[in-house]
């Protein structure tokens, strides 16, 4: 019994020696260490990294064929990609994120909507972790970099780091978001508006049906998702992460234009999104007199040209709007429209501006639908969105990663919305976007070049090794 309990206290004062050398003396002592862990046979302390992150190699030729091969899950011909959320392609390209996170080492976890986690644990794994992501659905007729060099772009930087030898102090995760698209729910950035808390849309979600009547329970259900009737496992806590970074293409020109390697994110607009029905009498589109009809086509529009107008009202060119979605009841040609169904975007870096638009947009749906005796049957606001803001420590994290990589790099606004906007809800956030050709996104044009998804991949690598050991 002796020699155990002396051996106890020999270990544990070499243990609070340690603690105080720790404590006076930042640098870490190596040779102390090693000492300590003979004694108390244990791990007491992963030493820091010894390496260089000069010579951080992205393997751009598998990351190229990776992007390839996840684009051919689509639903229609190439060079266009169509994945929409819970599809038959959509599972496929799930499990193939899976499958290679599984290949990095990480340790795979899904939650009831399909998140997907892959997690390098770190030296400290109590510590929050630092987290980077981003989505892999695409909306209908678009391209394969949007989301997809943020979850491919991220698994390789952990392949970066891991090939240099470096251990994270804390863990590192790599997220995929479910449906970052609205695509067939309506609802954009589905997955990481409820990680990051939104109780109101777990009880949305209980009532939401998509394009085919198919409620999202079942969607998901038919996906493999069958645990799902209680969406509460899904939402973290504020303080779950102790940073969050994605890496994008720019969706925009500004980068290439100006020849700039990097965009270093400071905030990301505000967007909302807005659905609106008409409703008139329908009728003969040859015996219906031009001063008896009431027609919800033309209503609809009208309200078109209004957010057009009302958009350039605001005299900013930040302020945007789109009616991307405009359908027509019973479409036919010889048939006057009885009802229509519009979808209109609003975005702006100024949330009040925005705001100031949708109530003019309410405002000229109202009086459209006196002048044209139509009824306006819903003007609903889907989401109305506050714009976020990135975190100075990582906004500087990236910038110092830049530096030291020689990559020219510039700070600015994203004016699309990403999955980052609701993570700043729970986490400090920082965004990396990279040049694509002519700003292209949301069409099969879209392209990234291998040397710019390269760079961002180091630039997200050399940040993620620096917020870990923060
Ligand atoms: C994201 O896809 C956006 O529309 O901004
Ligand atoms: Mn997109
Ligand atoms: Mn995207």
């Amino acid at each position: 019994m002796a020699p155990v309990i002396s051996a106890l206290f020999l270990s544990l004062y070499l243990l609070f020696n340690f603690v105080a050398i720790s404590s006076q003396n930042d640098e870490y002592d190596q040779t102390t260490a090693k000492t300590m862990e003979a004694f108390s046979g244990y791990q007491i302390h992963e030493p820091p990294f010894q390496g260089s992150f000069s010579s951080l190699s992205v393997d751009i030729e598998s990351l190229q064929r990776q992007i390839d091969e996840l684009s051919t899950f689509s639903d229609t011909p190439a060079p266009s990609v169509t994945r929409v959320l819970y599809s038959e392609k959509d599972v496929l390209a799930r499990r193939y994120i899976k499958n290679l996170m599984g290949l990095s080492g990480l340790s795979v976890r899904e939650d009831a909507v399909g998140n997907i986690f892959g997690r390098w644990v770190g030296s400290e794994p109590e510590l929050a972790p630092v987290s980077t992501g981003s989505h892999i659905d695409a909306i209908p007729y678009s391209g394969k970099y949007d989301g997809v060099v943020g979850v491919l772009g991220a698994i390789e930087a952990i392949n970066v780091l891991k090939r240099l030898g470096f251990k994270p102090k804390r863990s590192l995760e790599v997220i995929m978001f479910t449906s970052e698209e609205p695509t067939r729910f309506g609802i954009s950035c589905l997955g990481s508006r409820l990680l990051a808390g939104s109780e109101e849309l777990t009880e949305l979600l209980k009532t939401t049906v998509d394009g085919q009547n198919i409620s999202f329970s079942d969607a998901a259900k038919l996906a493999g998702y069958t645990n799902n009737e209680d969406l509460s496992s899904v939402l973290l806590k504020k303080g779950s992460y102790s940073a969050f970074i994605e890496l994008h293409i720019e969706q925009g020109p500004i980068l290439e234009e100006e020849a700039t390697s990097i965009g270093v994110v400071t905030a990301i607009a505000a967007p909302a999104s807005i659905k609106v029905d008409f409703e008139g009498n329908g009728g003969h589109a040859g015996a219906v007199l031009m001063p008896k009809r009431n027609d919800a086509g033309l209503a609809a529009a009208e309200l078109a040209l209004a957010v057009e107008k009302h958009v350039l009202e605001s005299g900013s060119i930040d302020t945007v709007g789109t009616v991307g979605i405009l359908e027509l009841h019973p479409g036919a040609i010889n048939s006057i429209p009885s009802k229509s169904h519009l979808e209109i975007g609003i975005r702006d870096i100024d949330e009040k501006r925005r705001n100031l638009v949708i109530e003019k947009i309410y405002q000229s749906a109202l009086s459209i639908s006196k002048a044209r005796g139509v009824k306006l049957s819903e003007f609903k606001i889907v989401n109305q969105d506050p714009p976020a803001l990135s975190e100075d420590s990582i906004i500087k994290a990236s910038e110092s990663a830049c530096q030291e990589l020689n990559l020219s790099y510039k700070k600015m606004i994203s004016r699309a919305y990403h999955d980052s906007l609701f993570m700043a809800r729970i986490s400090p956030m920082g965004m990396i976007f990279i040049p694509c050709y002519k700003g292209y996104s949301h069409k099969p044009e879209e392209f990234a070049a291998p040397q710019d998804v390269a760079n961002g991949v180091r630039v997200l690598a050399l940040t993620l090794a620096k917020l870990s050991t923060s």
